[in-house]
């Protein structure tokens, strides 16, 4: 707190009144991509442009492209040579979350620093376009689905260059106020225990979780990236939109404690490139300095078991937990397909099961089926009688199957959470 309000700096030399500019200066980062989300506003702007001034690639993602492509003349205006571009994505969105990835891969640029920056605070109780709670689907779920499309990404880039990789995720001191368990695994959507702010407590605590567990499952593998998460300070940004009236007051009353925009994007700079930190991995930061996070940010079982939730909610929700109207005027077989986990993408293996047409024909046409949550491998959707599959051993990449599929994929998702966007 002394620190805090004083701006002494730490052991790193930097402390709360270093902005991004003075813990980036004399370094080149030439031969650098990254990709930073949110990029168009608050801390992810500031981060932006200041590693645009120190010459590195500056992917924006986005969900707002006009104010991305303002966010980009704004930096251009002052940096003539900044090599920008920006992209749309919208973490709240799963089939966002990949189109964007895939769109990011055909540009076929490599990919050195990942920064999981975007994020929603305060809200009040809403459900994201998959049905999930806003907070926990914008800043922990789609940051956690994004960075494991990116990864293979990140691995070849480090592996050709040399360079280490580095992800940083933006987390916040209020990891600290959570709900009771650190993370509520069985009532993620329940509106009735919901509260804005452990909500969003929960996010941020899931963001280091996320950033310990991926950091000790890359170094087991020997991949040459480090992941380390990040608390800004308390800045005045677009975060404080949903928050009451009683909180922005009491920013009056603590202003020793809040910084600038360009100090609120200091530690995100520094770890994302400063030579100190090389191989520095699964650490928590605070004005530039390593810091001691919570006990259940620290717990690598409660880790485990956010990675393996959210690993198995978050790329399923899409290609697994399907409910699809009933198409006109046709009578359906049901089928069940399960996912190869082995294959090549998009391929499904050949255990469909069929069951009879029977069962759906009484169900209304047009009205969305009410079939129950499956697991995580298994997708549920209907194929025409006619479609000529009619055995166990169908070959599942005929025409009529990937109509269907794509058919599925744009159809309203009902989640493992429960609930039907
Ligand atoms: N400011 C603070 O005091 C503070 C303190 C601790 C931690 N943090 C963390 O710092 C990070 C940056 O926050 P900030 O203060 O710079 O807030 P901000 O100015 O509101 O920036 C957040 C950015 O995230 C974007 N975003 C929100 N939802 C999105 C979605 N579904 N898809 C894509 N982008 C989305 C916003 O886009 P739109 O403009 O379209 O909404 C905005 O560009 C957040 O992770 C926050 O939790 C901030």
């Amino acid at each position: 707190m002394f620190r805090l309000i004083t701006g002494i700096a730490g052991h790193s030399g930097f402390g709360s009144a270093s902005t991004a500019e003075q813990v980036t200066q004399g370094i080149d980062a030439t031969n650098l991509t990254l990709l930073i989300t949110g990029g168009a506003s608050g801390i992810g702007f500031e981060t932006a442009r200041v590693l645009a001034l120190r010459n590195a690639h500056v992917i924006i993602a986005a969900r707002n492209m006009e104010a991305a492509n303002e966010a980009k003349q704004l930096i251009l205006k002052d940096n003539k040579t900044a090599r920008l571009d920006v992209l749309k994505l919208d973490l709240a969105s799963l089939k966002s979350v990949k189109t964007f990835a895939d769109n990011f891969i055909a540009l076929n640029l490599p990919l050195n620093i990942l920064i999981n920056n975007a994020g929603v605070m305060f809200c009040p109780y809403q459900l994201s376009e998959d049905g999930i709670e806003m907070q926990f689907a914008t800043n922990h779920l789609g940051h956690f689905y994004l960075t494991n499309l990116l990864l293979d990404k990140m691995k070849e880039t480090a592996k050709s260059t040399g360079i280490q990789g580095r992800i940083i995720n933006l987390t916040s001191v209020a990891h600290l106020h959570t709900y009771d368990e650190g993370i509520q695994f069985d009532k993620i959507n329940e509106e009735t225990s919901y509260s804005d702010k452990k909500a969003y407590g929960q996010s941020k605590l899931a963001n280091i979780l996320h950033a310990n567990e991926l950091s000790r499952r890359l170094l087991a593998e020997g991949a040459n990236i480090t992941v380390n998460s990040v608390h800004p300070g308390l800045i005045t940004t677009n975060l404080y939109r949903h928050s009451s009236i009683l909180i922005k007051s009491l920013k009056y009353l603590t202003y020793i404690l809040w910084k600038n925009v360009p100090q609120g994007a200091a530690t995100t700079c520094y770890v994302a490139l400063h030579p100190s930190l090389k191989g520095v991995s699964g650490k928590y930061f605070v004005d530039c300095n390593e810091f001691k996070s919570s006990s259940f940010a620290r717990d690598e079982d409660l880790a485990k078991r956010l990675w393996d939730f959210s690993n198995k909610n978050a790329p399923n929700v899409l290609q697994a937990l399907i409910i699809v109207y009933l198409p006109q005027a046709q009578s359906y077989n049901r089928v069940r397909g399960a996912r190869d986990n082995n294959g090549s993408k998009n391929r499904w293996n050949h255990d469909i099961h069929f069951a009879s047409s029977e069962k759906l024909s009484s169900k209304k046409k047009n009205s969305p089926l009410e079939y129950p949550v499956v697991t995580s491998n298994t997708l549920l959707y209907d194929m025409p009688a006619n479609s000529g599959q009619n055995d166990a051993t169908a070959s599942v990449e005929s025409e009529s199957t990937s109509m269907w599929r794509r058919r599925a994929a744009e159809a309203p998702v009902r989640t493992a959470f429960g609930k039907l966007s």
